[in-house]
């Protein structure tokens, strides 16, 4: 799914400027950017490569290689559910299925209004506490599909919040 976002290019200049547009510094842009908009949009990738002289194959190359970076924008919230061996046996693809009806998205996919993207992860680490999902920085434990609700709905309003704070 392609969801537009309006980019500001005198913001990305702004990034450039701040590493002394420095092709030695294109993957700190791209983190800054990566920061800025919670995606690398192609024309912010484009204005870095014209800026620093640096090729757009090389930038893709780099984009695609680390994990942090995403072509695609993401969500405010990112909704790890594991899906590991413990979390799988107590009812992890339940609680998947759960959250991709209630967010309409499926696996890998953000929702359109930019507040969350749905992924299944390996173990998080925490095995005692599964089924576990992880909302942003946040684990919830015990997470059994009849509690997805609940927790869309806690981080809408957070989201919503945050929204009220950037107005
Ligand atoms: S298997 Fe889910 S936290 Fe380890």
């Amino acid at each position: 799914m392609s969801i537009a976002m309006e980019i500001d290019p005198q913001k990305i200049d702004a990034i450039i400027e701040r590493w002394d547009r420095d092709p030695s510094f294109v993957i700190e842009m791209m983190q800054d950017v990566q920061e800025a908009y919670r995606h690398l949009p192609r024309v912010a990738l484009a204005q870095v490569s014209r800026a620093t002289r640096t090729d757009m194959a090389r930038l893709y190359h780099i984009a695609t290689f680390y994990k942090a970076f995403s072509l695609e924008p993401r969500g405010v919230f990112s909704v790890q559910v594991c899906t590991g061996t413990a979390c799988h046996v107590r009812g992890a693809a339940r609680s998947l299925d759960g959250l991709a009806r209630e967010l309409g998205v499926a696996p890998g996919e953000t929702t359109e209004d930019l507040t969350f993207t749905l992924e299944g992860v390996r173990c998080l680490g925490c095995c005692s506490l599964a089924p576990v999902v992880a909302v942003g920085p946040d684990l919830h434990g015990d997470l059994d599909s009849s509690k997805v609700r609940g927790l869309v709905k806690k981080y809408r309003k957070r989201a919503e919040k945050m929204e009220g704070g950037n107005a």
